[in-house]
């Protein structure tokens, strides 16, 4: 018996893993998915800024677009994360139902830091923007060391 549970167990385990290694996000509404993407969405419009900055391409016409770009983009994720929302494929850790307020204030530190970058690249000063992004990257980095695994 105890024999077959664990065959069963390893046969589960490998049906998992050969899928990509995830769970299928099958509630209504995906909301695990629809998070993910919408990081995702962040990611891409947030990467060719640090790309252009460190590859000494800043063009101030293009930032400010990309910039815009984040705007929109900005708060995909947020109300994804319902209260019933941290079961598999998540990498999101316990602690953003747990400390619900902390995750909340680093999400609002995230979206004025974003407002600030707009602000920056409105400015056209190459100073100013680097600062700011890395102001942005950083509120990332924060959340992302608390909050994901
Ligand atoms: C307030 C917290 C917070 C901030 C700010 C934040 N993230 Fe995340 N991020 C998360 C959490 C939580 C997850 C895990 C979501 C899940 O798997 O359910 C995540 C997941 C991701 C993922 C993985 C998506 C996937 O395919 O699974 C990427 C990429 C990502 N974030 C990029 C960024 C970038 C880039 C920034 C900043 C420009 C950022 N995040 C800002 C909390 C944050």
């Amino acid at each position: 018996m105890r024999h077959q549970a664990l065959l069963i167990a390893a046969l589960s385990a490998s049906i998992l893993t050969a899928c990509g290694g995830e769970p299928a996000d099958t509630r209504p509404g995906q909301p695990v998915s629809a998070r993910r993407t919408a990081f995702k969405k962040i990611l891409l419009a947030f990467e060719p800024m640090g790309v252009a900055l460190r590859e000494k391409q800043y063009d101030a016409d293009r930032f400010i677009a990309q910039a815009g770009e984040l705007a929109k983009v900005k708060d995909g994720p947020w109300r994804h994360f319902g209260p019933d929302t941290n079961y598999p494929p998540t990498h999101a850790k316990a602690s953003v139902w747990s400390e619900a307020q902390r995750f909340a204030a680093k999400r609002d530190d995230f979206l004025l830091a974003v407002d600030r970058l707009t602000q920056a690249a409105a400015s056209r000063d190459e100073k100013k923007v680097a600062t700011a992004y890395d102001a942005v990257h950083d509120s990332c980095r924060s959340c992302h060391k608390s909050f994901k695994d």
